[in-house]
């Protein structure tokens, strides 16, 4: 038995600075959820954790959150040290994908709660002013029962936004919305963190939604940062196979480095020969190595085009089946010993245009920069 203090430390809540998870690990039982994790983000962006089902999303941000305590490690916010204090006493709040609001208070109640429970004169002041930053003003006097989907999540944003947190961390908020809704909240939230400028921390395992809104994406895989930067750079540079399927597609096979060409590296592959900027090689000579070049990178060809110094090919091979996007046309062909290759090539009538009819021999090339 213990006595323990109820009185929540304010210097915790004042915290300021950028995040820092340091060598944080979560263990359930014998089970590593999050497996010494480190990650500073920086005051003021929009960070994204990406990752599949499972990999210790929700884990990290609950340890952030202070609803859950890591097993060894740190959470600091500045040079505030926040691991063993309770989520009250953190200047963090949450947006969870169940939007968790009062069903028997309107919607300009549920906002004032925090500001009202920490017994801020304003409250309802505050309330409106982050009803109108996510422009649900006039829907103030409603219960969320009467609302979409949609605006009970915006209501759950400025419930969250009124506290004006130092971090807002988001766990997939928008996963119960329909497609196109997804996308028009996915501008807005962007929007709001720009205008608001605090930190927020995005967890989704949609691609798309991490790259559209985040100035930097953590990818996450077994409770590990497999690689972290900004969208463009992960999607042009992934450094491991797992990134590169993760984000987009990727035709990849396994090559082994087999010379150099000048300075770049040149790898094979059943009797293919392809080379690689150099600063597109991570892999070590010697070591194996997966070559991938990415769909839209292709193009369809009827005969073996002529190379010159910066095309590849790839085929002959068999067009398997071509189905048409509205934004491209995404052609199957299957390549002797590559595998199955998908090729993106923009507008409708490119089939009939080249007279390229499914089963027909075709070689993919690639003109620039193959691989990477
Ligand atoms: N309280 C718990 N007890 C035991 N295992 C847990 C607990 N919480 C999470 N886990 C396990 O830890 C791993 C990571 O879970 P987590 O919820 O962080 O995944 P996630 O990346 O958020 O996945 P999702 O995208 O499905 O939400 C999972 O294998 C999960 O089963
Ligand atoms: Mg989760």
């Amino acid at each position: 038995m213990g006595i323990f203090t109820t009185r929540a430390s304010t210097a915790l809540r004042e915290a300021k600075g950028d995040l820092r998870i340091e060598n944080v690990t979560k263990r359930f039982a014998d089970f590593v959820a999050v497996d010494d994790l480190s990650l500073v983000v920086p005051r003021g962006s929009f960070f994204a954790l990406l990752g599949p089902s499972g990999c210790g999303k929700t884990t990290t941000l609950r340890m952030v959150a202070g609803l859950e305590q890591p097993t060894a490690g740190k959470v600091l916010i500045g040079d505030t040290d926040l691991t063993g204090s309770r989520p009250y006493e953190r200047p963090v709040n949450t947006v969870f994908q169940s939007y968790a609001l009062f069903p028997h208070l309107t919607v300009r109640e549920n906002v004032a709660f925090g500001p009202k429970r920490r017994g801020l004169p304003d409250a309802l002041k505050l309330a409106d002013e982050a009803l109108a930053l996510v422009e649900m003003g006039h829907l103030a006097q409603r219960k969320p029962a009467m609302m979409s989907g949609g605006q009970q999540q915006r209501v759950a944003v400025a419930r969250a936004l009124v506290n004006r947190p130092e971090v807002l961390l988001l766990d997939e908020p928008l996963g119960a919305l329909d497609l196109k809704l997804r996308r028009q909240m996915q501008v807005e939230l962007k929007r709001i963190q720009t205008e608001v400028g605090l930190t927020f921390i995005h967890v989704t395992h949609d691609q798309e939604e991490a790259m559209t809104m985040a100035d930097t994406v953590a990818v996450m895989n077994k409770g590990q940062i497999e690689q972290m930067g900004a969208p463009a750079e992960l999607y042009d540079l992934p450094t491991t196979t797992f990134v590169a399927n993760f984000l987009g597609q990727a035709n990849m096979v396994e090559a082994k480095q087999v010379g150099l060409d000048g300075d770049r590296p040149v790898y094979e592959a059943f009797g293919h020969r392809w080379w690689v900027p150099r600063h597109r090689s991570s892999v070590p000579a010697g070591e194996p190595a997966a070559y991938g070049i990415r769909p839209e990178k292709l193009r369809l060809n009827h005969e073996r085009p002529a190379l010159g110094g910066s095309s590849a090919a790839a085929g002959p091979g068999v067009l398997r089946d071509v189905s048409f996007t509205g934004v491209s046309t995404q052609y199957l062909v299957d390549l002797p010993g590559l595998g199955t290759w998908g090729v993106f090539e923009r507008g409708r009538w490119i089939v009939r245009r080249r007279g390229v009819a499914r089963s027909r021999r075709i070689c993919c090339s690639c003109r620039g920069w193959p691989g990477w």
